[in-house]
């Protein structure tokens, strides 16, 4: 008999995104940091995930909480120093867990030096690191590009006479990925993460990389409405999704490939990639020219929360993918809704259970795993600099970056003082240590499914197929050569007849499985 082919970890493994501003004070100023995180490491163990994303963790201005990187290759002093982060990678590396960290390539801070730097003359050799253009003919923006947190992209520089682009912040300038020493200083960047011994990286908007030549206007969107963000307003057709960035891509992966190859160990890449199907596809590049291992699918993220919907997104996602491409899911983040508090408790499980039993590598996000629901944020608390520039649409980020509740002491183990941002209104109940001790908690629903996931090859690594249900049920089979487990999603709070058979091995819901019944809200896996 043949040896079957060890799959890389990145396939198996099952990513924890901590967001590190919100996981353990441990310096009293209520504010995470890499300490904490080391020492909250026993929590990621006992959860059974396989490797930690960090959201950004470099010195920054925090105008967009890390995504405005002020020094590529150092560490944020509220966080720590390269000493704490060294500390707490070899904590990492002896639990068996790996570490991927948070790349921004598409701009910098504008307290970055590179800016300083670019911003001080238009003869500055770094002047072309960045995006400047002279004002429109009549005057004016060089164009009609509207930054994704509202406003246009371009910025006025008066004392330079130019205008410089930002996709996000006026504070975050986009970096010229055009200019080739650019490009050396980023691949610099990787490698002196690569050569501390990081697993890999989340890349940031990988897709708004590189922009249209010339720079023409975005269409106009027809579908946009005031309800939805200013960005909306315009296709971004020329600003973002270039031909050219799958080149930068390719060339990212060599490197990592170039690593993994030197030590034996898989380094992977992750692109986060908001796009349709066919054109995200292109991001997995060819069998002989491979982009990043795995770009985001957020699909979960933006579906209404139906069984048909789900049937054929996740039906259309797996027939978009090339040969090589191996699928993954993401249902939470530090941008998005919490699942809890759009689907309800009831029902985050069973999406809990969706998450973990699909076809593909699945990231989980810090805090889903107790069910952390809806937050309200106080207005004289909100932080997010996206809701302050475009209040009242309901696009905050704060609610889901609230600090992580450990235990029922003052605020919550988090930290000694009063947090950056309010913990859930019921962390006295919905907490760590709660949830450890009840044995109906979603954090141990979460841990039973991890380790059926472990235990169960199938599930890990086995096809999928689609399967016939009735209304209201998203069911589908994992199968490898030598399982066939069945995986039964009932998405609505109704009980549902349906005839079932084989060992149940899970289920969402407290009790014995009923046969010939999916009880309500129940997801149940039987073998
Ligand atoms: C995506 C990040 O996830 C988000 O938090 C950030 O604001 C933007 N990129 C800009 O870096």
């Amino acid at each position: 008999m043949t040896a079957r082919p060890v799959a890389p970890w990145w396939k198996r493994g099952v990513i924890y995104q901590i967001y590190p501003r919100s996981f353990q004070d441990s310096n009293g100023d209520g504010v995470g940091d890499l300490a904490g995180i080391e020492r909250r490491l026993d929590h990621v163990v006992a959860l059974g995930v396989d490797a930690i994303w960090l959201s950004p963790i470099f010195p920054s201005p925090m105008a967009d909480f890390g995504y405005d990187v002020a020094d590529y290759t150092g560490i944020e002093p509220m966080f720590g120093d390269l000493a704490a982060f060294d500390r707490l990678l070899a904590a990492i590396h002896a639990r068996g867990l790996k570490l991927l960290l948070d790349f921004v390539p598409n701009h910098s801070s504008d307290r970055h030096p590179w800016f300083i730097e670019s911003r001080s003359s238009r003869s500055s050799p770094k002047r072309d690191w960045y995006i400047w253009r002279d004002p429109a003919p009549g005057g004016g923006p060089p164009n009609n590009w509207i930054s994704d947190f509202g406003g246009s992209s371009w910025e006025w520089d008066a004392a330079t006479g130019q205008y410089y682009l930002h996709a996000f912040l006026a504070s975050q300038p986009d970096l010229n990925w055009r200019n080739p020493q650019l490009r050396a200083a980023m691949m610099r960047v990787l490698r002196f993460w690569f050569d501390r011994g990081v697993d890999g990286f989340r890349i940031d908007v990988l897709w708004h990389i590189v922009k249209a030549e010339g720079f023409p206007d975005n269409p106009v969107n027809p579908a946009w409405h005031p309800g939805i963000t200013e960005r909306d307003r315009l296709i971004q057709l020329h600003s973002t999704d270039q031909i050219e960035a799958h080149a930068i891509a390719a060339e990212f992966r060599a490197l990592a490939d170039e690593y993994g190859a030197k030590t034996g160990d898989e380094r992977v890449l992750i692109g986060e990639i908001f796009l349709p199907n066919d054109r995200h596809a292109r991001w997995y590049g060819t069998l002989e020219r491979p982009q990043v291992h795995l770009p985001f699918n957020f699909q979960l993220i933006e579906t209404g929360w139906d069984a048909a919907l789900l049937r054929r997104l996740i039906a259309d996602y797996e027939a978009s993918l090339p040969a090589h491409g191996w699928p993954n899911w993401v249902i939470g983040s530090h941008d998005a809704p919490r699942i809890a508090a759009r689907v309800g408790e009831a029902q985050a499980r069973v999406a809990a259970m969706l998450l973990l039993t699909l076809r593909g590598t699945p990231t989980l996000y810090q805090g889903d795993e107790i069910g952390i629901g809806e937050v309200v944020i106080p207005p004289d608390r909100v932080r997010d600099p996206q809701d302050l520039r475009q209040p009242g649409i309901g696009i905050g980020r704060d609610r889901s970056r609230t600090p992580m509740p450990w235990d029922t002491t003052r605020f919550a183990g988090f930290s000694a003082v009063e947090p950056w941002l309010p913990l859930n209104p019921d962390w006295p109940t919905r907490n760590v240590t709660v949830q450890d001790g009840d044995p109906g908690s979603m954090l141990l629903l979460y841990r039973a499914l991890l380790r059926l996931r472990r235990r169960e090859a199938a599930l890990e690594l086995g096809d999928i197929v689609l399967v016939d249900a009735p209304d209201g049920v998203l069911a589908y089979r994992r199968t490898d050569d030598r399982r066939q487990l069945l995986v039964l999603l009932n998405l609505t709070s109704q009980a549902i007849g349906l005839d079932w058979h084989g060992v149940p091995l899970l289920s969402t819901r407290d009790g014995a499985p009923v046969p010939g019944t999916l009880r309500a809200d129940e997801g149940l896996i039987v073998a």
